[in-house]
């Protein structure tokens, strides 16, 4: 097995890619996962595409998220919504006036940086502020600060006792220090721009014509829809508190800097879920409730539990409404990050609509006579993000020996197989031998229309297993002249089924493979 932590994991942020990253992000190209968008021009940051057998993972999440929290569930109704909506459900979410990130330019070199991503500090040598030093955001910010302090008190040759650095965020710079923090860029002061607020969310306009037509925005998410729709939803009948409306759909934000390949970028796809409870609920019991579901649902799709972990936002960073928020969050190769929020945003969403719209939206308790505006928890997390976390928690890297005794290292992609882009390969023997192509045709079209079936006829078997290993395919199964009866009556209509993660064959009749397969996903 890999150390993942050897590869990569744990080692600092900010612009350095660690070789796990790496390796992945080139695995995703070879094998047809995720490509740059728009690469033939020259690609388009912070915008991806997803390939045969990316797709095929992505749709396989999606699925699996749909299956468990809307079917598998009679409390949770699942819905669409459109991506462009009317400009004022902007206006009451609190989009239009905050939805900002603080902006910073550097003049020199023309790159543009998230200022609550910069850090700096001044150097102070014998109580005297000798210069400044700054920063990306790093996992270990202070100690790198550090070191470029003593490097700039060693480049200046300052004598004296050099005290320890005080790293802030650009954000809180003075208007006198914005002049003498060196650009993360250049390494030189003088560049930087004043922070600036620069709102994320994408403009566009409806109607034909752009001077009469009104200005509204992409959804920066897709939870905006399920409040506007929620008092529709209660009147379709179907539904009664406590109560959760689902939906899985693209969001737009113009990140200042997207970033970690498809962790962070402007378009991306969410699948949020609005749990409405009562005024009188128990919201942390809820609130508890939706992490431990997000942390299991994590684990069924085969996420090591040993990668998650915890983050409570601490109370005073909270917004006025918020009662509480956990990430759930996972440690991808570029460091610790959120992967999942789950927040507990009382009653604000649905006030503020109804404050807007002028329509109540309120919720009426048969039993108890009494009308109040539900509470809600809303689970969120990002399908890209999740996908990123399943293709760094998958990989593995093996060392095998064939049998000539030559050792090679193996890539696999151990996906569980429940989110596997292909289940199951067919490879004949030979791919110049009629009868064998005829009989693996048929092995083909048997399992079809079960599983994601991948029809492999290249190169010698060897190379096809270490193929779909990467593309982290469970099963292969090899037609062969035993299949066809050559090699006597007994192995006739049986194949050779390859099993990913141990590599060990078994022989298995044709007729039972699709309840064997079958069988293995059901686990
Ligand atoms: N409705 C609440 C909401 O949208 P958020 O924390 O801004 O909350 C929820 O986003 C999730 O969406 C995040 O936890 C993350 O998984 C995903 N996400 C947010 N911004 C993203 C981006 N730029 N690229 C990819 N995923 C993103």
């Amino acid at each position: 097995m890999t150390d993942k932590t050897g590869t990569g994991r744990g080692v600092k942020g900010g612009n350095q890619s660690p070789p796990l990253m790496e390796k992945i992000v080139a695995l995703c190209k070879r094998r047809g996962f995720i490509f740059q968008s728009s690469e033939i021009y020259g690609g388009i940051n912070g915008f991806w595409d997803y390939g045969p057998v990316g797709a095929e993972l992505k749709k396989n999440i999606r699925d699996c998220w749909w299956n468990d929290m809307v079917r598998g569930r009679d409390d949770v109704v699942g819905i669409e919504t459109s991506i462009i909506m009317h400009p004022k459900v902007w206006e009451a979410s609190g989009h239009v006036g905050g939805f900002t990130d603080p902006m910073v330019d550097c003049k020199s070199s023309k790159q543009r940086f998230r200022a609550d991503e910069i850090y700096f500090s001044p150097v102070i040598v014998d109580s005297k502020i000798v210069g400044y030093v700054s920063i990306l955001e790093t996992e270990r910010t202070t100690e790198d600060l550090q070191e470029k302090a003593e490097a700039l008190k060693r480049k200046k040759a300052i004598q004296g006792k050099l005290e320890p650095v005080q790293p802030r965020d650009f954000t809180q710079a003075t208007p006198d220090e914005v002049p003498l923090v060196p650009s993360p860029a250049t390494g030189e002061p003088g560049s930087l721009t004043p922070a600036r607020n620069f709102n994320m969310m994408f403009e566009t306009h409806v109607g034909a014509l752009r001077e009469e037509s009104e200005k509204t925005y992409l959804r920066p998410e897709t939870a905006q829809g399920m409040f506007a729709d929620f008092k529709a939803v209660l009147d379709t009948g179907r539904v009664k508190i406590p109560f959760g409306i689902a939906q899985i759909g693209k969001s737009f934000r113009n990140e200042i800097t997207p970033r970690n390949f498809i962790f962070r970028s402007r378009e991306f796809e969410q699948m949020e879920m609005e749990f409405f409870i009562s005024d009188e609920d128990d919201w942390e019991k809820w609130h508890r409730y939706w992490i431990d579901w997000c942390r299991h649902w994590l684990h069924s799709i085969g996420l090591s539990a040993s990668l998650l972990s915890e983050y409570n936002h601490p109370k005073e960073k909270l917004a006025f409404y918020s009662k509480g928020t956990t990430d759930i969050m996972f440690h991808y190769p570029f460091g610790v990050q959120e992967l999942w929020g789950i927040a507990a945003r009382g009653c604000y969403d649905l006030s503020q609509h109804a404050k807007f719209s002028g329509v109540p939206l309120e919720y009426f308790d048969e039993e108890k006579k009494r009308k109040y505006v539900p509470h809600v928890i809303e689970p969120a997390v990002g399908v890209d993000r999740i996908m990123l976390a399943v293709l760094c928690s998958a990989y593995d890297e093996e060392t095998t020996t064939d049998e000539k005794g030559q050792t090679e290292t193996r890539v696999v992609m151990r996906f569980a197989p429940r989110i596997a882009p292909i289940k199951i390969a067919v490879f004949p023997l030979l791919r110049n031998k009629p009868p064998l192509i005829e009989k693996a045709r048929e092995v083909f079209k048997l399992l079809q229309p079960h599983f994601t079936t991948e029809w492999d006829d290249r190169g010698n078997i060897g190379k096809r297993y270490r193929y779909q290993d990467e593309q982290g395919t469970p099963w292969c199964a090899t037609i062969d002249f035993e299949t066809l009866g050559e090699k006597g009556p007994e192995l006739q209509d049986t194949v050779t089924l390859r099993d990913r993660d141990t590599m060990k064959q078994e022989r298995v009749k044709i007729a039972d493979l699709v309840p064997l397969i079958s069988q293995k996903l059901r686990g």
